[in-house]
């Protein structure tokens, strides 16, 4: 790999030098992808498929989409996903239009009609730790339809050495008689969209990092991958720092956001504005400080810090920081929920209360409710007795685990969740919500995410996370 270290320590480690960037317009294969005689197979048609997919697609390949899911297969084959990602139904409908994109529930048969596999199927359990078992069950069919010359990617987020010492062996075996890099080519690519703008992301904002089971694989890797990220692609020399690449960008984000929350808790404590403090030290260029919240969410940051640790536990490395990271932001809903009902206390009990929740998305501008705080937020609630729990999502339409609890309802109806409530909980910081006044919430608010107008409330039924409005005297804690 080449690289260009930043002399800061601190700015990007890679000078624009280290993309590599590829004339394909000279190669046959990069030809026969073009003309549709070489199909790509991809994998799983959630968030990262569907717009890998459709990046394809829109790239002219024949794409054909796999999954598991009847729904999934029922929605592609009519041009739309269930997830809501811009561009992705467009690119589905002008692919079957132009018979570019076929969907099979066959895996082994879609790895036998193509010739490039892009593996994007989930690790995601709901203890945080990796569960492989979809992976490895994709690995088994392609490898039983592999064909010599073929191209197989794996593109999940995976713990370290999953593509080699797990990966590759179910593709050989089932193959029966294949070897990487001399009958195949392997790639690691692991992908990294931004949920809401992952079409964009793939074709314009960041490189691919590509590494393969060698240097056939990663030129292969090279090559293919130039044809739809604009922005080059950084070959990494093996595939194991690949991997662990990605793993580097989750506990990155983590360990920032729990400093962020300890910071926030601090802030209060001392009366000062955290936000205010954290825009003014982020206007330095070496300080990225995110944002404190009731928690953190979502299929990738809380999951990866825990693919680092559980490897760290197996082989017994410390990785104070990473734990750490993880117990902050994990005890953050239960503080969030201390801090809202002290807003109650004053005018009622909490038990016999309703409560609304804004927000069950586990970030704004997304209907993905995976790792959603939300859920622990009702948890710490119900522990209190609550009478109601009304969760409102603007995106977020139905809930497969909130209709089986009794006391919470989820609506897309703002009003229908405010009638009412004792207390109301900004969870997720959707866009809708920043224009929210004490006109339209009569009920105590505690903003979770910081991100609503505290001049428009009254400050005697309002708190938000890293702001106290009781300004302590600094002989309080400066003796
Ligand atoms: N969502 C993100 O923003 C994001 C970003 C970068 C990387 N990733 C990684 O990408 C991977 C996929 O994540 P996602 O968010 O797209 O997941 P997802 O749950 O949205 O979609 C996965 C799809 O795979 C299908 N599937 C599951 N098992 C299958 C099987 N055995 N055969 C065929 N289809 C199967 C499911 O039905 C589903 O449609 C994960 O490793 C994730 O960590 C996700």
């Amino acid at each position: 790999m080449k690289e260009g270290r930043g002399g800061d320590g601190v700015g990007s480690s890679f000078s624009p030098s280290s993309y590599f960037s590829i004339d394909n317009q000279s190669s046959d294969i990069i030809k026969k992808i073009r003309s549709g005689e070489f199909k790509i197979a991809v994998y799983g048609l959630g968030h990262v498929g569907s717009s890998i997919a459709s990046v394809w697609l829109r790239a002219g390949a024949h794409v054909i989409g796999v999954d598991k899911s009847p729904n999934v297969l029922e929605n592609a084959k009519r041009g739309m996903t269930h997830i809501q990602e811009p561009g992705v139904n467009e690119a589905f409908t002008k692919g079957l239009d132009k018979s570019r994109f076929e969907i099979y529930e066959d895996a082994v048969k879609a790895s036998q009609d193509s010739y490039f596999k892009m593996i994007c199927v989930p690790v995601l359990a709901d203890s945080g730790s990796a569960d492989l078992a979809s992976v490895k069950n994709v690995a088994g069919a392609i490898g039983k339809g592999l064909k010599e010359g073929d191209v197989v990617a794996l593109n999940s987020t995976v713990p370290l050495g999953t593509t080699e010492d797990i990966i590759l062996p179910i593709i050989e075996k089932e193959s029966r008689i294949l070897k990487r890099e001399t009958d195949f080519y392997m790639i690691y690519n692991p992908e990294r969209i931004y949920e809401g703008r992952a079409i964009e992301d793939i074709e314009k904002r960041y490189p691919a990092i590509i590494s393969g089971a060698g240097p056939k694989s990663v030129e292969m890797g090279v090559k293919l991958y130039s044809m739809v990220f604009k922005k080059g692609v950084m070959a990494i020399s093996n595939i194991r720092t690949a991997e662990m690449e990605k793993l580097l960008e989750g506990v990155y984000r983590d360990a920032n956001i729990a400093l962020a929350n300890e910071l926030a808790k601090f802030c209060e404590q001392v009366g000062v504005d955290f936000w205010e403090a954290r825009e003014a030290a982020n206007s330095q260029p070496f300080c990225h400080i995110h944002k404190a919240g009731v928690g953190v969410g979502g299929a990738c940051i809380p999951t990866y810090p825990q693919f680092i640790l559980d490897t760290a536990d197996r082989i017994k490395v410390d990785c104070n920081i990473t734990r750490l990271s993880r117990n902050i932001n994990n005890s953050m809903p239960a503080y969030s929920v201390q801090q809202a009902i002290k807003l109650l206390h004053a005018r009622k009990n909490i038990a016999g209360s309703i409560i609304t929740l804004l927000g069950l998305a586990f970030r704004g501008g997304v209907s993905d409710t995976r790792l959603s705080p939300t859920y622990k937020v009702i948890e710490e609630f119900q522990k209190l007795k609550v009478k109601e729990i009304r969760v409102h999502d603007p995106l977020a339409k139905s809930d497969p685990f909130l209709l089986k609890e009794e006391n919470v309802i989820l609506t897309t109806n703002l009003n229908e969740a405010l009638k009412d409530a004792d207390l109301v909980m900004l969870v997720t910081d959707h866009p809708e919500y920043s224009n929210l006044t004490s006109s339209t919430i009569e009920a105590p608010v505690y903003d979770g995410r910081g991100m609503l107008d505290r001049s428009k409330f009254d400050h005697t039924k309002f708190a938000a996370i890293g702001i106290d409005d009781k300004i302590k005297t600094t002989t309080e804690y400066f003796p």
